[in-house]
């Protein structure tokens, strides 16, 4: 049993915590702002206090290399302070930017900089015109292509083929003369026969050498298609280079030179093929490394568990998944001890079902304990097939079913901690809401889209969520939603095929009305409360306590009032800055679609993303939403006992 605990909480470790995801993620794992006037990547890691002695060298270094006279082709590099307290820094001026539009980026990047990454020991901040960099290891001279940040441009050509070619050709003509030059630096342009004329712009920090500038930027050349394939303008920003391009100009004139593409062959010579995506190649070097790991380590176990341990006669012929349960069931005092006895000062909260403590392993993993305080009218031994199940359920919109635990009568279920506690504390909260900006809103939107398309179409079993609300979607400290307490009503053993029951649990506002009345649900009543969502999230306002003016109406009615009298902005949150209106409203829209009365009008989560994922797809026109009165009921669960089944 150790061997196979040991090596489920390996393959646990290696695809729970993302291992795969997380390499692969690193081919883009900066972030940026809306717009993406500014993009930066914070090392998490090393930190430092502020008022110690990192952060007064960090500050002197930037303030020299921000106000620093002599001209060195836009670049500065200085180091400050002795070990372990060092601050080595590079910045880096746009090669064609006179000496007062550079002080002036570095000057506005080195602020931003320092207020974005606060107190970490390690970041990369890239502005248009400008880079800063800084670090506690020696970074002059060492060419470092992680972390890329892929900026495509938003608009799409209207005819990719020959574009592809001559911006090929033009990168790597200019990528070969910035590479050979003191600078480090070319920019220049080159017409497509009969269409549009790229401008492109290639760079590299001038510390690193010739070949390394080449090599950067040739791969870089070589993920195009993955950062901007089909876009009109682009940019791939890495710590060594960077390059752009963009159909108009973009940069002064001064640094302006014509390529000619000569006519016979204009893509870049073949050779280049063989090196396609050296970062590819990791991955999947990596992915084969663990995989060859787990197959090995398996075979082992296999073999210890044939040629030692004897077979137990009462034993299920499917072990494995006895194994799987011993592996998720924990003991408990070992979860007794890790929330200190169910103190009060580790409740995080009571949900549905029960009450909410926060633990910490022995191991120093941190978790969450749900006590399970309704009962069930299901057996162990269904209880524990029906965690199996929910366990095997991972998603990065899902908080993840670690385990449970069993004892006479304590049903406890242990799930990942999820740090950033539940969207409600940040979309209702007065303080709270101004800081959740649109970019953020939206990622949120679309984690949960993809969470709940999981949950309906691609997990082994179909799970309705059923009580979908804002107290349920926790936030990581990526602000990444993570949806929680997913197949309760397995738990409970509510019949879960879509149907009728005569049990409803949900919450009032969310549930769709045919669940209401008639206690019917599918995966169209979670689809409801999905817009119902939506629309919380853009206006920042509670289904459950809206108020507006004198007459008071609930959210739904209001937004669907608002979208017929075509005063669509009344609905979007004020604080929200007017700059991704037309992404705001498409939202409203797919929230409306939503929660329209007509269960077949609704669509699929599966077309919800997709409605999310293109913003080229055209929406229908929604019918009228359910109509809704608002009791205000002492609690927030509604239970109520099917009496009119038809
Ligand atoms: C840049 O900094 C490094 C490390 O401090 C130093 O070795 C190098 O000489 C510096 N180069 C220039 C051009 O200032
Ligand atoms: C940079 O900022 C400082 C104040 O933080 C200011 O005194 C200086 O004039 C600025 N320099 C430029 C070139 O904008
Ligand atoms: C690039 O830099 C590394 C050290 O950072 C060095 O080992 C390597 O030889 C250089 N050249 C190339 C082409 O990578
Ligand atoms: C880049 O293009 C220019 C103009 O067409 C040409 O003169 C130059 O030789 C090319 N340079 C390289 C390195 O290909």
């Amino acid at each position: 049993m150790g061997c196979s605990r040991s090596l489920i909480l390996f393959i646990n470790l290696a695809i729970t915590s993302n291992l795969v995801a997380l390499i692969i993620a690193q081919d883009d794992d900066a972030s940026c702002t809306e717009r993406a006037d500014y993009c930066w990547k914070c090392t998490d890691g090393a930190t430092y206090t502020p008022g110690d002695m990192y952060q007064v060298n960090l500050k002197s270094l930037l303030s020299s290399s921000s106000s620093k006279t002599q001209n060195n082709y836009g670049f500065y590099n200085s180091s400050m302070g002795k070990h372990p307290n060092n601050v080595n820094g590079i910045a880096l001026c746009r090669g064609d930017l006179s000496q007062d539009l550079c002080q002036a980026c570095l000057n506005t990047s080195i602020g931003r900089v320092l207020q974005t990454c606060s107190t970490q020991k390690e970041a990369i901040f890239w502005a248009e015109r400008c880079m800063v960099r800084y670090s506690y290891n020696l970074i002059y001279g060492i060419e470092k292509q992680y972390p890329v940040k892929y900026v495509p441009g938003a608009e799409f050509l209207d005819n990719p083929q020959p574009f592809q070619p001559v911006l090929d050709y033009l990168l790597h003509n200019l990528s070969d003369r910035a590479a050979s030059s003191l600078k480090k630096f070319a920019a220049g342009h080159a017409t497509v026969p009969g269409a549009e004329t790229i401008y492109a712009l290639v760079q590299c920090t001038p510390d690193i050498d010739k070949k390394n500038c080449s090599n950067c930027l040739k791969e870089s050349i070589l993920e195009i298609e993955r950062c901007c394939g089909g876009k009109k303008g682009g940019r791939v920003l890495k710590p060594s280079c960077s390059f752009r391009y963009e159909i108009n100009s973009f940069f002064l004139p001064t640094a302006n030179s014509l390529v000619d593409i000569p006519a016979s062959d204009p893509a870049p010579a073949p050779k280049e093929e063989k090196k396609k995506s050296n970062i590819k190649q990791i991955v999947i070097t990596i992915v084969v490394v663990l995989v060859a790991f787990v197959t090995i380590l398996s075979s082992i176990c296999i073999f210890l568990r044939l040629t030692k341990r004897r077979v137990k006669l009462d034993e299920d012929e499917n072990s494995k998944e006895i194994n799987l349960v011993e592996s998720l069931q924990y003991d408990f005092e070992t979860i007794r001890s890790a929330t200190d006895d169910f103190s009060d000062a580790n409740k995080l909260g009571r949900g549905g079902f029960g009450a909410v403590y926060k633990g910490r392993l022995l191991n120093g993993q941190p978790i969450a304990v749900k006590r399970l305080s309704e009962n069930s009218e299901q057996g162990d031994r269904e209880f524990k097939n029906e965690v199996m199940l929910l366990a095997q359920l991972q998603h990065r919109n899902l908080v993840r079913l670690l385990g449970f635990c069993l004892k006479t009568d304590e049903r406890l279920l242990i799930y990942e901690y999820v740090p950033n506690t539940s969207l409600d504390h940040f979309i209702f909260d007065t303080n709270n809401h101004e800081h959740l900006d649109w970019e953020t809103r939206y990622k949120i939107i679309g984690g949960i889209a993809r969470g709940i398309l999981y949950l309906h179409e691609d997990s082994r079993v179909r799970i309705i969520h059923r009580d979908l609300k804002t107290s349920n979607i926790l936030l990581d400290e990526d602000m990444n939603p993570k949806i929680a307490d997913f197949g309760m009503a397995r738990l409970f053993a509510i019949d879960q095929t879509q149907g009728d029951t005569r049990t409803v649990g949900g919450t009032y506002g969310y549930m769709a009305p045919e669940y209401v009345i008639h206690g019917r649900f599918s995966v169209k009543t979670d689809v409801f409360s999905f817009g119902v969502l939506v629309l919380e999230i853009v206006s920042g306002k509670k289904i459950g306590s809206f108020r507006y003016g004198e007459n008071e109406v609930d959210l739904l009615t209001y937004a669907w009032r608002n979208w017929r009298e075509d005063t669509i902005e009344n609905i979007i949150d004020p604080v929200l800055t007017a700059s991704s209106r037309i992404e705001t409203m498409r939202c409203i829209h797919i929230g409306l679609l939503c929660v329209q009365e007509n269960v077949v009008d609704r669509p699929t989560v599966a077309s919800v993303v997709s409605m999310l994922n293109s913003q080229s797809l055209a929406l229908s026109v929604p019918s009228q939403p359910a109509f809704y009165i608002y009791h205000k009921t002492g609690s927030d669960i509604l239970t109520l006992t099917e009496s009119d089944q038809s």
